[in-house]
């Protein structure tokens, strides 16, 4: 089969675009045969080794495939040759057939597109754990994303939709970055480039949320709005910290924790995924449930083959992409 390998951390122009052996299938596996991977951001760090975790080398790497079910470990009850099937796995998605744990997999909806369960995998996984699970939302809830324009950003933002959240403000970089977030379906959208930041973010959000600030932070950015953000937080509000899509790594002031009694959590989304599959299933079937209905819509604004892997991740390195980029091998 062809594969993206990379035979050593470094620049992501080192990785190929080559044949590598299929991989076998153990009791407890099951075989895909892929039809769209997600490119996401940490693809990029993984492959210059600068993630939390290094594959083995030589790997292919892509955190997200879905696809046709092509063999069975011995094992394996849940899935039979033909399912339709997504898979959120470390690394190995940038291929043309992939090897998972059963558990890691889960059957798509009859009519849900390989496309669209490709999208519906990492962000959207991430956002649903970080508004559930580290945020505590619940219905009523204002929410302040940050980044809404990118992959996470704009799964949380349909996501605390979805589930009922009473206003939703995207924080984004830009007048195009605007329109993304709008369409996306944030209620109000705040320019991270504007000059007040400090102040600013705070007064627009005050401003739609009756005076009192947003129940919660979504944040994959870091940085100067990571900051503006928390001083935007109502009483008992809780920041999730997901990334630094910024660059730059912020501080917290522990003063603001105090005075409102502001929790901040971090995520680490691929921990749930190793150490609580369970919970990961019951997302993502929430998540389809979601789509079903209609409340969902993966801003999908790319496709290309993967062999166009590295333009795909240079278009996400220099943020020329909104939304999603799918890869099609
Ligand atoms: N913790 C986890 O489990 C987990 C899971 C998935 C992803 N992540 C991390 O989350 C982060 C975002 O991932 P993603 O897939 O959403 O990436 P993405 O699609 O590239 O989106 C990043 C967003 O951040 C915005 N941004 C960049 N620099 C900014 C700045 N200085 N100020 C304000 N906004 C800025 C971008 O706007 P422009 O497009 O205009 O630059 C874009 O909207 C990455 O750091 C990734 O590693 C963490």
């Amino acid at each position: 089969m062809k594969a993206v390998l990379v035979n050593e951390f470094g620049p992501i122009a080192h990785a190929r675009y080559t044949d590598v052996d299929d991989p076998l299938p153990g009791d407890d596996d099951i075989l895909i045969e892929v039809h769209a991977s997600e490119a996401n951001y940490p693809d990029l760090l993984v492959m210059e080794g600068k993630y939390q975790i290094k594959p083995p080398l030589p790997f292919s790497p892509g955190k997200a495939a879905a696809g046709t079910v092509t063999a069975v470990g011995q094992k394996v009850e849940a899935f039979a040759v033909g399912s339709r099937v997504a898979a959120q796995v470390e690394y190995g998605a940038y291929a043309q057939k992939l090897a998972v744990p059963y558990r890691s997999a889960f059957l798509l909806p009859k009519t849900m597109p390989f496309d669209v369960a490709a999208a519906l995998g990492l962000v959207y996984q991430t956002s649903y754990f970080a508004l559930i699970h580290r945020a505590s939302f619940k219905p009523g809830d204002s929410v302040l994303v940050l980044g809404a324009s990118g992959g996470v950003g704009s799964a949380a933002v349909q996501l605390a939709k979805a589930m009922g959240a009473s206003v939703v403000i995207g924080g984004v970089l830009g007048e195009e970055n605007k329109q993304v977030a709008s369409a996306v379906g944030c209620d109000h959208v705040f320019d991270l480039a504007a000059e007040n930041l400090h102040d600013g973010l705070r007064e627009a959000v005050y401003g739609v949320t009756g005076g009192k600030g947003c129940d919660i932070v979504i944040d994959p950015v870091g940085g100067q709005a990571n900051a503006a953000a928390l001083r935007a937080l109502a009483w008992c509000g809780r920041m999730v910290i997901i990334g630094f899509a910024s660059g730059d790594i912020p501080t917290i002031k522990a003063n603001y924790l105090l005075v409102k009694n502001i929790a901040v959590s971090g995520l680490q989304w691929s921990d749930y995924r190793e150490r609580d599959a369970e919970s990961v299933k019951v997302a993502q079937e929430q998540i389809y449930r979601l789509w079903e209905a209609g409340k969902l819509k993966p801003h999908i604004s790319k496709k290309m083959p993967l062999s166009n892997f590295e333009e795909a991740l240079e278009d996400l390195r220099h943020s020329r992409v909104q939304g999603k980029v799918i890869l099609e091998p």
